[in-house]
C-alpha cells in the first residue's frame, strides 16, 4: 500500500508521531494486558532457562537498541548479553560459549553484514532468532525464532519507530525471561507488564515536548560539534541521539557515557560545543548533575533532558543563562529509554530542519545496506 506523509512535512516527523500506536502494537505482539504477563505464546516459543548468554548482533540504530537491551536482560533476568556491530562480528571469528542465542536485530531483515553474521551463527550450531520489523524478510526466513516488531513500513531513512519498536520487544522479552529464570515472581512480573503498557501514554505526553526542543535547535543547528552524554541505558541511548544527529543535520556528534566525560571529553567542552544530558530521574541522576555542572563550569552550553528539573543543583552567573533544561515525563527507569528516544529525535529532526537537509533522504545513507 502507498504510505502518504498526510499533514507531516516528512516522513520522518510523520513516523516520529506514529509512535504512541507503533509501540502499543508492537507491545501487544509481547505482553498479555489481562494476565499482566508475557504472552504464553512468547513463553512457549522460548525458555530462557536454556539460554546461557545472548549474542547480539545489528548495524547502525538496531546496534543501539541492543545495546539498550542489554542492560534490561542482565538487569532484570540476570541473563548476559553481548552486542556487537555485525561487520565486526563477522569477520573475526568470535569464541560463542555453549548455550549461546545468536540474536539478530534489524529493521528491513536484510542488512548485508548482519545476514551473514546470523548465518554463521547457524553455522556454529547456535540457536538463532530474529527481531525484524519485515516479517517476510531473509532474517526472518532463515532464524529459527522470528520476534516481530510491528512498526509498519518506515519510509524515512533516519530509523526512529523502528527502534522504539524493537526497545519495545526487546524489553518485553527481558521481562519474559526474567519471569521464566525465576528472577521476578508474578507481581514484579505485573509491575514491569504494567509499566510498559503505559509507555504508549508516556511517548504521546513526550511528543508535547516538541515546541519546547524546537525552541533550542535553531542555536543547535549553528554549531560545528554536539556532544551527547547520558549513563545506564542512556548512555547508548546517547550514542542513538549522535547518531541520529549525524544522519539528519550533517553536523558532528559523539555520545558518551556520562562517567568517561573527564577521560577526555572534557577537553573539547568550550561555549561552541553544546552537550545534550539525557537524564531522567533515576539512581544515578545525582552523578549526572555533577557532570552538568562540570560542564557549565567550564563555559560549555548544556541542554538537560530529565523530568526532574527541580533537583537539578542551581548554578551561577553565566552557567546559570546557558544551561537549558527540556522538562519530559516522569517515568520507571525500565522504560525510560522509549520514553526518551523521542526528544532524542525531535532534536535531530528539528535541527535538520533548520539545516535545510533533505531529512527523509539524506547525502550518501540508504534505507537498508543489502551489499557489503
Ligand atoms: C542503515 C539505515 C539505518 C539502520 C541500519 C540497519 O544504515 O540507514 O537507519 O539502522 O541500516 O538497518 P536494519 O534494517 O538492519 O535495521
Amino acid at each position: 500500500a502507498l504510505v502518504e506523509k498526510g499533514a507531516y512535512r516528512h516522513f520522518m516527523e510523520k513516523e516520529v508521531h506514529e509512535q504512541p500506536e507503533s509501540v502499543q502494537r508492537t507491545l501487544s505482539a509481547y505482553l498479555d494486558p489481562v494476565a499482566k504477563s508475557a504472552r504464553a505464546d512468547i513463553k512457549a516459543a522460548i525458555d530462557f532457562n536454556s539460554v546461557a548468554r545472548i549474542q547480539i548482533i545489528a548495524c547502525g540504530t538496531a546496534y543501539y537498541a541492543g545495546c539498550i537491551a542489554k542492560y534490561a536482560f542482565e538487569k532484570v533476568a540476570g541473563l548476559p548479553v553481548d552486542v556487537e556491530v555485525a561487520s565486526e562480528f563477522r569477520y573475526r571469528t568470535p569464541a560463542m560459549t555453549p548455550g549461546t542465542l545468536g540474536l539478530a536485530v534489524s529493521q528491513s531483515g536484510e542488512t548485508a553484514d548482519t545476514l551473514a553474521a546470523l548465518r554463521w551463527c547457524k553455522g556454529e550450531g547456535l540457536k538463532t532468532a530474529a527481531l525484524v520489523n519485515v516479517h517476510t524478510s531473509t532474517m526472518a526466513r532463515e532464524a529459527d525464532l522470528m520476534w516481530p516488531t510491528h512498526a509498519g513500513p518506515e519510509i524515512g531513512v533516519a530509523s526512529t519507530k523502528a527502534f522504539t519498536a524493537q526497545l519495545a520487544a526487546l524489553l518485553s522479552l527481558a521481562v519474559a525471561a526474567a519471569a521464566q529464570r525465576g528472577r521476578i515472581d508474578a507481581t514484579e512480573e505485573a509491575r514491569l507488564v504494567q509499566c510498559l503498557l503505559e509507555t504508549s501514554g508516556l511517548i504521546a505526553e513526550a511528543l508535547l515536548m516538541d515546541p519546547d526542543v524546537q525552541r533550542i535547535t535553531y542555536e543547535l543547528s549553528k554549531a560545528r560539534d554536539v556532544i551527547y552524554l547520558g549513563r545506564g541505558a542512556m548512555y547508548p541511548l546517547a550514542l542513538e541521539g549522535a547518531l541520529k544527529l549525524k544522519e539528519i543535520s550533517y553536523i558532528h556528534a559523539e555520545g558518551y557515557a556520562a562517567g568517561e566525560l573527564k577521560h577526555g571529553p572534557i577537553a573539547l567542552i568550550d561555549e561552541n560545543t553544546p552537550v545534550v544530558v539525557i537524564a531522567p530521574d533515576d539512581e544515578l541522576f545525582e552523578k549526572t548533575a555533577s557532570n552538568v555542572q562540570e560542564v557549565a563550569a567550564r563555559g560549555g552550553r548544556v541542554v538537560m533532558i530529565t523530568d526532574a528539573p527541580q533537583k537539578v543543583p542551581s548554578l551561577s552567573g553565566d552557567a546559570a543563562k546557558t544551561l537549558k533544561i527540556v522538562k519530559g515525563p516522569t517515568c520507571d527507569p525500565f522504560v525510560a529509554p522509549l520514553v526518551y528516544a523521542v526528544p532524542i529525535q525531535l532534536l535531530a529532526y528539528h535541527t535538520a530542519v533548520h539545516k535545510g537537509t533533505d531529512v527523509d533522504q539524506p547525502r550518501n545513507l540508504a534505507k537498508s545496506v543489502t551489499v557489503e
